[in-house]
């Protein structure tokens, strides 16, 4: 198709191997050019399995091809910032997994650079492109739930990944409440306050050692009034759960926990359902939505649906939830339009 638009992935561990797939084949406007590994038999391997896709184990390969109009940055966080920076020096345009960076200073940086030098610069919210998640978004967008009064969300991750990941995550509330804060600003607005609490429970000694917690309750006021609450784990045990409610003065609107089949199985006392067990397969056509509507932004040339800004809000809130947690107060946030878009930061 003369439409589709030339792109490069680099990082391809857990995410990115997922998104190489979907490139090749399942996204209609992308034509996967080159993939990018550090871990050669990582890049082969994805390679052999994607019909022998050009390969190299060096960013700037990706950089120095004329032919790449797009980048897909799967790398671990502490790279993207400076892997953002380098598109944008080179003019390509950016699909950035979440978060930007886990410093604040990087992550202000990155966006001005993709600013400066005029590229596209989206963040893997995927969650803004799950279908379910839509409808209710375009359902408030439409008036039917009226004033809200109260939103409720849920994420829990079936059990925790290993330590040496969480070391480097940027801690719970940037790596896992950041999704809940960007649901919270897109579904119902901005935010002025934050209370959290947290608490490792699961194995106390080993997430005291790396100073992070298992589960957390953060509290929200939204500017219009509404309150919020979210709660997470990485321990629920019986699956993964991405739940949300939106209550409002003319109704109330309830995106519920996924199942693998709508199937209920009904014994003397009880019925059984399944659930999903991770967030790949939970959301696998949200991260195929997403990066289709990356692509079709850089096709038509518009601005994208999720931002580096808005990557930069739900980080800015999610520090301030460790630091409501931390420092065991309310914290209160102020923001700001600039350039269109809205920046965050704590006011005391
Ligand atoms: N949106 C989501 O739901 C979601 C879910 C999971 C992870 N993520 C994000 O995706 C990113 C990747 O996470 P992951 O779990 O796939 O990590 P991972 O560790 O599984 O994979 C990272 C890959 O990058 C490669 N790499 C490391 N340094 C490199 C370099 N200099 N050049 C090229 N490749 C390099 C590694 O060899 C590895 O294959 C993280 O930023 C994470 O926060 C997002």
């Amino acid at each position: 198709v003369e439409d589709r638009v030339p792109v490069g992935l680099v990082g391809l561990g857990r995410m990115g191997d997922f998104h190489a797939t979907n490139l090749a084949g399942r996204i209609r406007l992308a034509h996967l050019v080159r993939i990018v590994d550090a871990d050669e038999g990582i890049v082969r391997d994805v390679s052999g399995r994607l019909g022998g896709i050009e390969w190299s184990t060096d960013y700037a390969d990706l950089l120095n091809d004329p032919g790449i109009e797009a980048v897909v940055i799967a790398s671990p966080t502490p790279l993207h910032a400076d892997m953002i920076e380098a598109a944008a020096g080179a003019g390509k345009h950016v699909f950035c997994e979440k978060p930007i960076s886990l410093e604040m200073e990087s992550t202000f940086g990155a966006i001005e650079a993709a600013r400066k030098a005029g590229i596209k610069l989206q963040v893997g919210f995927h969650r803004r492109f799950d279908p379910d998640y839509r409808r209710a978004w375009q359902r408030v967008e439409a008036g039917e739930i009226g004033e809200v009064y109260l939103f409720r969300t849920s994420l829990r991750d079936m059990q925790a990944p290993g330590f040496d990941y969480i070391k480097g995550s940027g801690g719970f509330f940037a790596d896992v409440t950041l999704h809940d804060f960007d649901a919270a600003r897109w579904l119902v607005g901005e935010i002025e306050e934050v209370t959290a609490f947290g608490a490792a429970l699961s194995d106390p000694g080993g997430f005291e050692e790396v100073d992070d917690i298992d589960n957390a309750v953060v509290a929200l006021r939204f500017a219009s009034g509404a309150l919020g609450v979210i709660d997470n784990s990485r321990v629920a045990g019986y699956g993964y759960e991405c739940s949300s409610e939106i209550m409002g003065s003319k109704a109330t609107l309830r995106v519920d926990n996924h199942r693998r089949a709508s199937v209920e199985t009904l014994t003397p006392d009880s019925s059984h359902r399944d659930y999903v067990s991770d967030f790949v397969e939970r959301f696998a056509d949200a991260y195929v939505a997403g990066l289709e509507s990356f692509l079709r932004t850089v096709r038509e040339d518009r601005d994208p649906e999720v931002s580096g800004a808005d990557a930069a809000a739900a980080f800015v809130l999610a520090k301030a939830a460790e630091h409501s947690y931390r420092e065991g107060r309310t914290v209160r946030l102020t923001s700001e339009t600039k350039n269109g878009e809205v920046f965050y930061r704590e006011a005391d």
